[in-house]
């Protein structure tokens, strides 16, 4: 009975792939990788994984993709109308395949009463979806991703001296990818000790603004001022920078829910998990700056 990671080809699913993959106990054999470019996951299978071709929007793959499955980790795809659809696919099949659990990749506060984030409606959709399979779940609440911090300035950060943001005073718990993917091979390794637990995949601070601005100046070597702006100064100014103006809403909506608090748990999930200390946001940006970490 294996192990089964989907979107595998992609930043978190290729880590926590890895991760399984160096974890004492897991057969390589066990490891099930799902994506639709196997091509791209030659290395893997070379270190024992299996590799499968799967895509959502195909279940007739799916249900190939997952046979023997015991516990899946559902990565959430790309945001898009049919997104929902497209995972609710995935859970069909991980249902009837017969696993005993399904780890999905979430997003703090998934309640639009209490997070305005553009991405939450698609999310709480597919909590739904997993908690009526009666399959047994874990839901990985994956706070922003500290390597996304700098696409919350208007402007480019490191360059025009200024954080341009509309997150107010509020704080933002960054997480970075690689604890994402270790939280999520522990709860793939366990021994089903993580059913039906939701889990705040969250980093070692609540970031503000002010911070951010800070760890710029630091990491860039460039005075980096923080300027605090409203949601529809920030949205233009973005689209005077060239974001398209239905990205530059949804970015802004990140911010309002920084700045409404729905962003700033920290509850030692990663740590309890995965053994140690979350990745600082410094830590991380130093990685990107120095190119020795992905965006
Ligand atoms: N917390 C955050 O800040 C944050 C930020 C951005 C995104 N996210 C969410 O977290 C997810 C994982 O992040 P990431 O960095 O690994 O993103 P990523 O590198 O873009 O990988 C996403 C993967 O989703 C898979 N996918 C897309 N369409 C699919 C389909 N129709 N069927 C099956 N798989 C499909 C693809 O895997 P294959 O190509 O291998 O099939 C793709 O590589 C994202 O997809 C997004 O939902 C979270």
């Amino acid at each position: 009975m294996s192990l089964v990671v989907t979107g595998a080809s992609g930043h978190l699913g290729r880590r926590t792939a890895e991760l399984l993959l160096e974890t004492g106990g897991v057969d390589p054999a066990d490891v099930v990788l799902v994506t639709r470019s196997p091509e791209k996951l030659a290395d893997l299978a070379a270190r024992g994984a299996v590799v499968r071709c799967g895509d959502f929007a195909s279940p007739d793959t799916l249900r190939a993709a997952f046979v023997g499955a015991r516990r899946v980790l559902l990565i959430s795809i790309d945001a898009g109308s049919d997104r929902v659809d497209r995972h609710a696919a995935a859970i069909g099949a991980a249902t009837t395949a017969g696993a005993e659990l399904i780890a999905y990749t979430s997003y703090p506060n998934p309640d639009s009463g209490r997070n305005p984030a553009s991405v939450v409606p698609d999310h709480a959709a597919t909590e739904a979806a997993i908690l009526s399979s009666g399959v047994p779940y874990v839901l990985l609440r994956n706070a922003i991703y500290s390597e996304y911090v700098g696409s919350f300035s208007s402007q480019p950060p490191l360059t025009a001296g200024a954080f341009v943001h509309n997150f107010g005073d509020g704080a933002s718990a960054y997480v970075s990818r690689e604890d994402c993917a270790a939280a999520a091979a522990a709860v793939l390794a366990g021994s089903g000790e993580h059913a039906n637990k939701i889990y705040d995949i969250a980093g070692p601070e609540a970031m503000t603004g002010a911070d951010l601005a800070a760890l710029y100046t630091s990491v860039g070597r460039v005075e980096v001022a923080a300027v605090a702006v409203d949601d529809a100064t920030w949205i233009a100014d973005a689209v005077a920078h060239g974001l398209p103006e239905q990205a530059a809403r949804n970015v802004a909506s990140f911010g309002r829910a920084i700045r409404e608090g729905a962003l700033n748990q920290r509850t030692g999930d990663v740590e309890r998990l995965t053994g140690r200390r979350p990745i600082s946001v410094a830590d991380v940006l130093e990685g990107l700056a120095s190119g020795s970490a992905d965006r």
